[in-house]
């Protein structure tokens, strides 16, 4: 990464001198209030507006289920949304159907694949991706870098997963994560920018917010690479469907790349996380970085694993907190 500004004027509330590496930001006018501490701007009310307005979204029961590349050969047991499933490949493509064999109920999860059959391990049926009688595959979108199942009804208006603009090329971490929450908790949480210097401080240095609507939050974010070595970008958060949030860079280092928080309930009171980030540069060489996947993906993962350890606590108290 080159050095292209070198800047000791504190972020935000931080007073430690910071180093900035990375592209200089746009001079852009932070909205009044960024100079207030921080928990006036994180406004409760504001908040639940924007997560009302994220839940009334069309979503097609589209239900994201982990990154496509992790349906393999093996049969895969699942539960989303109250339902036992198996999901496995056949010829390429992705199959997720009820875990349950239509002879004698036996879970198909611990059978195994032949011939792009799952085969029950009780008594050997073959099940395909045609279905056998009432038993039937559900119908499965694979989006290039996560997988997802519709369970209910489809509605014409949103034929596949309401997905935000991807960038063109792109490395990729998927993490996949359980919370004891709802999915909504997981959504609010990311509607809550103004957390992050505090609960995160080993990542976040600072954060402005630029702008603010309803239903969209603009943020300056320093993110720290190492102690006070931070790449400052500006990013816009925005939910595009009731169990999704993507954060998008739109100035500074990484511009165009994207974090797509979704979340699929497991069962009441109990959701797994999924958590793509598709990161992308438009920096000379980044072609050539590309061929490095498979060793920076999983820093890209472990990086954030850990923003969500203390993540999945804050959207597991927001329940807490709710059932009171
Ligand atoms: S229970 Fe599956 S074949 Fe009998
Ligand atoms: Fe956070």
């Amino acid at each position: 990464m080159d050095q292209t500004a070198l800047d000791t004027t504190p972020v935000n509330q931080t007073t430690n001198k910071l180093w900035k590496f990375g592209p200089a930001l746009p001079d852009v006018k932070p909205i009044a209030s960024s100079g207030d501490p921080d928990w006036q701007q994180a406004k409760p009310a504001a908040i639940a507006r924007a997560l009302q307005l994220a839940l009334a979204r069309p979503h097609g029961n589209w239900y994201v289920v982990d990154a496509a590349r992790r349906i393999t050969d093996k049969p895969r047991r699942l539960r989303i949304a109250g339902r036992e499933l198996v999901a496995w490949r056949a010829n390429g493509e992705i199959v997720i159907a009820p875990d349950a064999c239509p002879h004698m109920g036996a879970s198909l999860a611990e059978g195994c694949v032949r011939n792009g059959n799952i085969v029950c391990p009780w008594h050997g049926l073959e099940l395909g991706s045609r279905g056998s009688g009432s038993w039937k595959p559900y119908s499965v979108h694979d989006d290039g870098v996560l997988a997802w199942v519709r369970i209910g009804a489809a509605d014409p208006q949103v034929p596949a997963p309401v997905l935000p603009k991807r960038p063109d090329f792109f490395i990729e971490g998927v993490v996949r994560m359980e919370a004891k929450c709802d999915p909504a908790d997981v959504i609010a949480n990311r509607l809550d920018p103004w957390h992050g210097v505090h609960f995160h401080p080993y990542s976040f240095a600072g954060l402005k917010v630029l702008a603010l609507t309803e239903d969209s939050i603009t943020v300056r974010v320093a993110k720290r690479i190492v102690g006070r070595i931070v790449v400052e970008t500006d990013a816009i958060f925005f939910s595009p469907e009731p169990r999704s949030i993507v954060m998008t860079i739109i100035e500074g280092e990484g511009k165009g790349s994207v974090v797509e928080t979704h979340a699929a309930p497991i069962d009441e009171g109990r959701t797994a996380i999924v958590e793509a980030t598709l990161a992308t540069s438009d920096r000379a060489g980044f072609q050539h970085v590309l061929k490095l996947q498979r060793l920076i993906g999983p820093l890209i993962e472990r990086s954030a694993r850990r923003l969500w350890v203390d993540d999945v606590a804050y959207a597991e108290r927001l329940r807490e907190l709710r059932l009171l």
